[in-house]
C-alpha cells in the first residue's frame, strides 16, 4: 500500500537568517518539494507579535509540522518559545476538548555549533536526544506523533559538508511529505 501524502509545514525559527549558512542552505534545498509550506517566524514576526488564530489555521492545514532551527544555549530560540507559549493553547491544543493537532506528526532539524555526533560525549554532557526531549513531551502531551530528530553539525568542515546536508534534508521533507517517514534520531 502506498502512503497517504502528509502535507507538511516547516517552521523556521532562525534569528538572523542573512547571516546563516546551513540553515539558509537547508532551507532552500526543502523550498519547491510539493505538499511543503515553510513558514519563517522571525520574518512574519519581527516585533514578536504573532499573530495566534492564524498560526492556528496553518496548523490545522497540515499534517506533519517540521521546526528547523539553530540551537542556541541547548534550546530552540526564543520566538519559537514563544510561538509555543502563544499558540498551543489550552482547549485547542490540549486540555478539554483541545484536540486540534491529535495525530499530526512532529519532527525536529536542528543546527548545532558542536559535533550533533558527539554533543553526548563532549562538553554538553547530553544527547541532542536529551535536550530535545522538552519539545517531544510538548507533542506528545497534544497527542502528536512525535517523529524524532536530525541534526547537522557547523563545524569547521560546514562547506564542504554543506551540499550532502542539504541533499538529506531535502530527502528527509520529501519523505514526510509523501507520508513516508519513521520515528529517528540522526546526528550529521
Ligand atoms: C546565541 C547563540 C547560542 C548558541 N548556543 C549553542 C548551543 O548551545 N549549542 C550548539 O551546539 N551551538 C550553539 N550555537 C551555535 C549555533 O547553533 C550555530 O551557529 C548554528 O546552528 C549555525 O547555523 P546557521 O549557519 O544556519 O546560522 C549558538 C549560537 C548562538 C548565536
Amino acid at each position: 500500500m502506498s502512503p497517504t501524502p502528509s502535507r507538511t509545514l516547516v517552521l523556521l525559527a532562525h534569528p538572523r537568517l542573512s547571516a546563516s549558512r546551513i540553515n539558509a542552505a537547508l532551507l532552500d534545498a526543502a523550498r519547491d518539494i510539493s505538499g511543503v509550506t515553510i513558514h519563517d517566524l522571525y520574518h512574519a514576526y519581527p516585533d514578536g507579535d504573532i499573530d495566534v488564530a492564524a498560526e492556528q489555521q496553518r496548523l490545522l492545514a497540515h499534517d506533519t509540522v517540521v521546526l528547523q532551527f539553530p540551537i542556541q544555549w541547548y534550546a530552540m530560540p526564543a520566538l519559537l518559545k514563544h510561538w509555543f507559549d502563544e499558540v498551543l493553547q489550552s482547549g485547542w491544543a490540549y486540555g478539554r476538548d483541545g484536540n486540534a493537532l491529535a495525530g499530526k506528526g512532529l519532527f525536529v532539524a536542528a543546527t548545532s555549533g558542536g559535533d550533533p555526533a558527539g554533543y553526548g560525549r563532549h562538553a554538553a554532557q547530553f544527547t541532542l536526544t536529551e535536550l530535545f526531549r522538552p519539545i517531544e513531551a510538548s507533542a506528545r502531551y497534544c497527542g502528536m506523533r512525535w517523529l524524532g530528530h536530525v541534526a547537522y553539525g557547523a563545524n569547521e568542515r560546514i562547506n564542504a559538508r554543506l551540499p550532502e546536508f542539504a541533499i538529506d534534508y531535502r530527502s528527509r521533507i520529501a519523505a514526510l511529505a509523501r507520508g513516508d517517514a519513521h520515528p529517528e534520531h540522526d546526528s550529521r
